[in-house]
């Protein structure tokens, strides 16, 4: 059953999903890392989800860029290079993008090629006097030379969609951290952080009525059939999606509606009636948690800008104290 995908992935890609999920399946609980949900058909569920009335995180973020897009470029300093991270489908990256000067440089990091490769090619005919540099690869295993030898230019790492919320807090500041050493000393960092809000609002962004985010949970287990040969049955797993108010996180769950097991490469996994493998956490902070988190990594903060409910905040951060843009002047 290996090697039939719908997508050919390099053996190098298969082994990375096999090993991911077997380790996920004999931990206790069961967990799968999010980073799976992006194949080429779980890429575009995420898009769908993002274009569904409950889904606020995406049209909030993308109003915010648009509205202070040019502010934004001021402070990051128009001549840069632009690092983002899991770009997918980039569609905020033109706000952005369109305050840049001629010589900036735009480098898109992504885990699903198709996806990257159709992106910056959109972008590029928008923005044709930039230098496009595309990267297929997972940002948590970046390592920090990757563009050392853009050594004039400015880097910027952009990291839109609360993509960080994945992350525990623990994990964030690591992250960040990270980060900081991929941008040295004179880098920035603007990142979309969604924010602390009523449960039925978050409940809702996570269980919309069109079923996009079920099918996107689900499809975790159609990869698991079609591109590791392992024998389940998706119909007897629910999508389960919470706020969990402790730990200020959604929780994704796929809730098994029986007994059973999965047989995956020669191993077999048990699950009892309700037991659930957990597939995602989002966090959730308010600007100030989020402000107390960057500040651990070692982060400066430069401005916050939020839509005028404060669902979603978007923070610049810098590695120097002041911005060089700001003591020239
Ligand atoms: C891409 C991680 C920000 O947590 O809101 C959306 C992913 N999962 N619906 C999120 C997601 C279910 C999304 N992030």
């Amino acid at each position: 059953m290996r090697n039939e995908s719908p997508t050919p992935s390099t053996d190098q890609e298969e082994d990375d999903f096999l090993c991911g999920i077997l380790e996920g399946l004999r931990s206790c609980p069961k967990t799968i890392p999010p980073k799976y949900f992006y194949d080429a058909y779980g890429s575009r569920l995420f898009d769908l989800i993002c274009c569904t009335p409950e889904y606020y995180p995406t049209r909030t973020e993308t109003a915010i860029l648009e509205r202070h897009g040019a502010e934004m470029a001021e402070m990051i300093g128009s001549s840069c290079m632009l690092i983002e991270l899991g770009s997918g489908s980039a569609t905020k990256t033109p706000f952005i993008l369109q305050h840049l000067a001629q010589a900036a440089v735009y480098a898109p990091i992504d885990i699903c090629e198709p996806h990257l490769l159709n992106s910056t090619q959109r972008l590029q005919a928008l923005f044709p006097q930039l230098d496009m540099q595309p990267l297929c690869a997972d940002y948590h295993q970046l390592p920090s030379h990757v563009f050392k030898h853009h050594a004039g230019l400015r880097k910027v790492v952009f990291f839109p969609g609360s993509t960080i919320g994945n992350c525990t807090p623990d994990e964030a500041v690591q992250l960040l951290k990270r980060i900081a050493a991929l941008v040295g000393s004179s880098g920035g960092l603007l990142i979309g952080v969604d924010a602390k809000k009523s449960p039925d609002v978050l409940n809702a962004a996570y269980n919309d009525t069109a079923g996009h985010t079920a099918a996107f949970n689900l499809n975790l287990l159609t990869r698991m059939q079609t591109e590791l040969g392992a024998e389940l049955d998706a119909n007897q797993f629910a999508h389960h999606a919470y706020y969990n108010e402790t730990h200020g996180r959604i929780e994704m769950h796929l809730v098994s509606r029986c007994k059973q097991s999965i047989r995956l490469d020669s191993e077999s996994f048990e699950f009892d009636e309700g037991e659930t493998i957990h597939t995602e956490n989002s966090y959730k902070y308010s600007a100030q948690e989020f402000q107390q988190l960057a500040r651990t990594a070692g982060w400066h903060l430069q401005s916050t800008w939020h839509d005028e409910n404060e669902l979603f905040n978007v923070h610049y951060l810098s590695q120097s104290v002041a911005e060089p843009l700001k003591l020239a002047r």
